[in-house]
């Protein structure tokens, strides 16, 4: 794919980031989005799933019609046949009226159904069945409706598991993963991490109107060796937090770490029920813990403290941080495609 579409793509979209896998993936969705293939986005949580299938629908030529994301995680099993398919007035208890459903709301157009793997099974069947044929029945109907809709899912669980535990259709697996898009982790991705710290830094900068943090050469070896658990969405909030609550605009690796939880690893309970190890050393390492926690929870008091603070300063004054270097609006778009 030519570079300056993939550029012109990341502006559009406020996509920051070179590395190889991330280019790929953007690649592909260009590559599939004119076609009506289903496309399956996998990848941990905090990646950046989100903005896939809205990238492939603007590029299809369903673009003119309905575009909708539905979180199959945050809808109730009891409902979600309904919001999906529709239903029929007086199907159940409260069903005034006809209801057409996504799938018919979406006729045309594309539904990105996010969190894939939270589905109950029996709405699986339904969707495997309208994928197959392009036809529903609405929750109380008997008519078999039809309806045109390109199907992008996501998920951030390992739905190969899922698939063995029965906890999902191995043949709906395969009917959505028709196209794979792999969406990495954010540390893999090298300096990325400090391109999309930069990003950060100066939006959240720019819509305080702050003076933006910037971090020293050996805060940010701290930042590429960290192991991202939460990925692009926990270095977004980290970001964030430290341009809030610091009262530095350098930003040392002594600040860095009263904001960066030590890595996963290092608390992890499994670590301590593995290996050769004696009674004392676990003790020791749950004291760690303990001790581990209390010190975070008095950092957080203190964070709190401090955005309280800096609260009444707002509210006091309808601007935050006085304390720093306000920079003035001219703060332009400009800035933005030079710093990125
Ligand atoms: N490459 C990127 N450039 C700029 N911002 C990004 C990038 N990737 C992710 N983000 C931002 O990170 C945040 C998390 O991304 P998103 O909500 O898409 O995660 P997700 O993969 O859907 O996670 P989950 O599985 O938990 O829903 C969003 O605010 C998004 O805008
Ligand atoms: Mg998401």
């Amino acid at each position: 794919m030519d570079s300056t579409i993939l550029q012109d793509i990341k502006q559009r979209y406020t996509i920051v980031g070179n590395c190889d896998a991330l280019n790929r993936a953007l690649d592909v969705a260009l590559q599939v989005a004119p076609t009506d293939l289903s496309v399956l986005i996998i990848g941990e949580s905090g990646v950046g799933k989100e903005v896939i299938p809205r990238i492939i629908h603007d590029s299809s030529i369903r673009k003119r019609a309905k575009y909708f994301a539905i979180n199959c995680g945050s809808i109730p099993e009891g409902t979600i046949d309904s919001e999906l398919f529709g239903h029929e007035k007086g199907s159940f208890t409260g069903a005034v009226g006809e209801s057409v459903g996504y799938f018919g709301a979406a006729d045309k157009g594309t539904l990105f159904l996010d969190e894939v793997g939270e589905l109950p099974l029996a709405t699986q069947a339904r969707l495997l069945r309208v994928l197959e044929t392009g036809e529903y029945i609405r929750v109380g109907g008997t008519d078999v409706r039809k309806t045109d809709v390109r199907i992008i899912a996501a998920t951030n669980v390992n739905l190969t598991r899922a698939i063995s535990e029965g906890r999902f259709r191995e043949d709906l697996y395969y009917r959505l993963n028709t196209i794979p898009i792999q969406i990495p982790p954010l540390r893999e991705r090298g300096n990325d991490i400090i391109l999309l710290f930069r990003l950060f830094a100066m939006l959240i900068a720019k819509q305080l109107r702050m003076e933006r943090i910037q971090l020293t050469d050996e805060a940010k070896d701290i930042l590429l060796e960290y192991k991202w658990p939460g990925n692009v969405r926990q270095l977004k909030n980290i970001t964030e937090q430290i341009s809030v609550i610091s009262q530095e605009r350098i930003i040392t690796p002594e600040i860095l770490r009263q904001f960066i939880p030590e890595d996963e690893e290092s608390h992890s309970l499994t670590r301590i029920s593995t290996g050769n190890h004696s009674y004392e050393s676990e003790r020791e390492m749950l004291y760690k813990m303990l001790f581990d926690m209390k010190t975070s929870l008095s950092d957080m008091h203190r964070q709190m403290r401090g955005m309280q603070d800096r609260l009444e300063v707002i509210q006091r004054t309808g601007q935050v941080a006085a304390s720093h270097n306000t920079l003035s609006a001219q703060n332009t778009d400009a800035d933005y495609a030079e710093e990125i």
